[in-house]
């Protein structure tokens, strides 16, 4: 990582590569904010791109790929069978992970799907892991199996100190597994715990789980989607891998998992997934799968482009510049919120800055939506469309019952090298502003309710007037300004 100080101390991140394509942005006023708000049911999701300033919700294909990844996409090998292109990625993925076998699919949820497919044999099997992600969660359920978290009691703390909150509990894990045995599907380790703020998990953690794993012959699975941030917390916060190359600490991961899945939309700054994996018996079943579900083994659904520019994006995640970005400009918002007293998570995670919206919003309980009152006043104040990461996004339980979610956040994700600082000040003076009328937010409910991924599709409404009184508050403290 480029060693740059500051003349005047500060801390400000730097970054390594300079901007050569724009693309132009609209900030629509305040009162077509509030409608379009309104017209996509208060849902971010359903948001149209043509009413949104910043574009917060993720970092989900919506990363900026570097030259090299443009260029590559130039020399793809159009072909249903055989590709060239195919070849050079899986000989990348070979080399970054040391695995033996890559099977393609077209994007992560594809991977969970297929995972769950070939590993969960009974119904009533175990799935014990870190944290679930949301498509995860919906793939083991969906063949009868459930989800056990097992993560660190300090991993759910919103605020805190500790820098991998993301470690999975090895004592519980032991337990579980001896107390399960014959009834673990497997062992799921997401790297980047995505619905808790983005926290890492170390490598200490990964041996020790791996090893627990090997002794109870049971197969660890490893989410590598979220692994570019979860590398630079790796070689920044753990001692013992301070001098060792990314690429090194890839390897080492790659020989600790038994399968490693991941969405290209994220590792790789692409579009697309994999699963790479040594055992033979276990190719075997996913290949059946993948013509099925995907497309023919040299593809898996992908765009041979996409393809190109994923082996060099994944090229590009062994280089530290390239991936310090993002979790750079975390830290600093999370500084700035940390230093205005607005409630963040903390130590900064990848993937994006993430509001406590349960501390943020105390007045409002869990059953109104917490989160999703906070990213919908939110696109209001500022047209920057974060996304809801609380009980929203969980599944009523099997009986209709509303779990609520162990934390109530709204994302600001930081797509790859596509904001600039500036634009990040403009999110902090927006929040900040908000954080100083929270008062007038009021909650949402529910007017239309999918049964699967709800958060997706699902439509609500405010509980009172109080969006109109936002309004008319921000009109009176900003004037004509946008
Ligand atoms: N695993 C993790 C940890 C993820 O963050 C995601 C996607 C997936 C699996 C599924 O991959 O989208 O390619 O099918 N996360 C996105 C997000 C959707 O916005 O956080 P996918």
């Amino acid at each position: 990582m480029a060693n740059v100080k500051f003349f005047g101390g500060s801390n400000m991140p730097l970054e390594m590569h300079k901007v050569r394509i724009i693309q132009k942005l609209n900030l629509p006023t305040i009162d077509r904010r509030l409608e379009a708000i309104t017209e996509a049911g208060n849902n971010t999701f359903l948001l149209k791109n043509r009413d949104v300033f910043l574009d917060m919700l993720t970092d989900s294909g919506t990363n900026a790929m570097s030259d090299r990844q443009l260029a590559a996409m130039m020399t793809a090998d159009d072909s249903y069978a055989g590709s060239e292109t195919f070849f050079r990625l899986e000989a990348k993925l070979q080399d970054v992970f040391g695995m033996k076998h890559f099977l393609p699919a077209h994007q992560g949820r594809a991977c969970e799907s297929l995972v769950s497919q070939v590993l969960i044999t009974e119904p009533d099997m175990i799935v014990p892991m870190n944290y679930h992600f949301t498509t995860a969660k919906a793939h083991i359920s969906r063949m009868g199996a459930r989800v056990e978290e097992i993560i660190i009691d300090e991993g759910l703390v919103a605020k805190s100190e500790l820098n991998f909150k993301g470690n999975i509990n090895p004592v519980t894990l032991q337990k579980m597994l001896k107390d399960n045995e014959g009834k673990i599907a497997f062992v799921r380790l997401e790297a980047g715990t995505n619905l808790i703020g983005g926290q890492p998990i170390s490598m200490a953690n990964i041996k020790e789980v791996s090893q627990i794993c090997r002794v109870a012959g049971v197969w660890l699975v490893f989410d590598a989607s979220l692994l570019a941030d979860n590398l630079y917390f790796i070689k920044t916060k753990e001692e013992a891998y301070k001098n060792i190359e990314i690429k090194n600490i890839m390897r080492e991961i790659g020989q600790l998992a038994d399968v490693i899945y991941f969405s290209a939309r994220k590792l790789g700054c692409a579009r697309g997934g994999g699963i790479c994996l040594n055992s033979d018996e276990l190719m075997f079943k996913f290949r059946e799968l993948i013509p099925l579900y995907e497309g023919f083994l040299t593809y898996g659904g992908m765009s041979v482009r996409e393809m190109e520019a994923l082996t060099v994006g994944l090229e590009e995640t062994c280089d530290i510049d390239m991936i310090a970005q993002a979790p750079q400009f975390i830290g600093h918002m999370v500084d700035k919120f940390t230093a205005l007293s607005i409630p963040v998570v903390t130590p900064a995670g990848g993937l994006g800055c993430h509001l406590n919206a349960s501390e943020f919003l105390s007045h409002i309980p869990q059953e109104r939506y917490t989160a999703g009152a906070l990213a919908a006043a939110l696109y209001i104040v500022s047209g920057v469309r974060g996304m809801e990461r609380g009980t929203l996004s969980e599944q009523r339980n099997p009986d209709g019952s509303e779990p609520l979610a162990h934390m109530e956040l709204v994302r600001l994700a930081l797509p790859r090298r596509v904001f600039t600082l500036s634009q990040v000040e403009y999110v902090l003076d927006r929040v900040n502003w908000l954080y100083q009328n929270r008062e007038l937010i009021g909650g949402l409910k529910f007017v239309e309710e999918p049964k699967i991924l709800r958060f997706f599709f699902g439509r609500l409404a405010p509980d009172s007037d109080w969006q109109s009184k936002l309004v008319a508050k921000f009109k009176a403290d900003f004037g004509d300004s946008l």
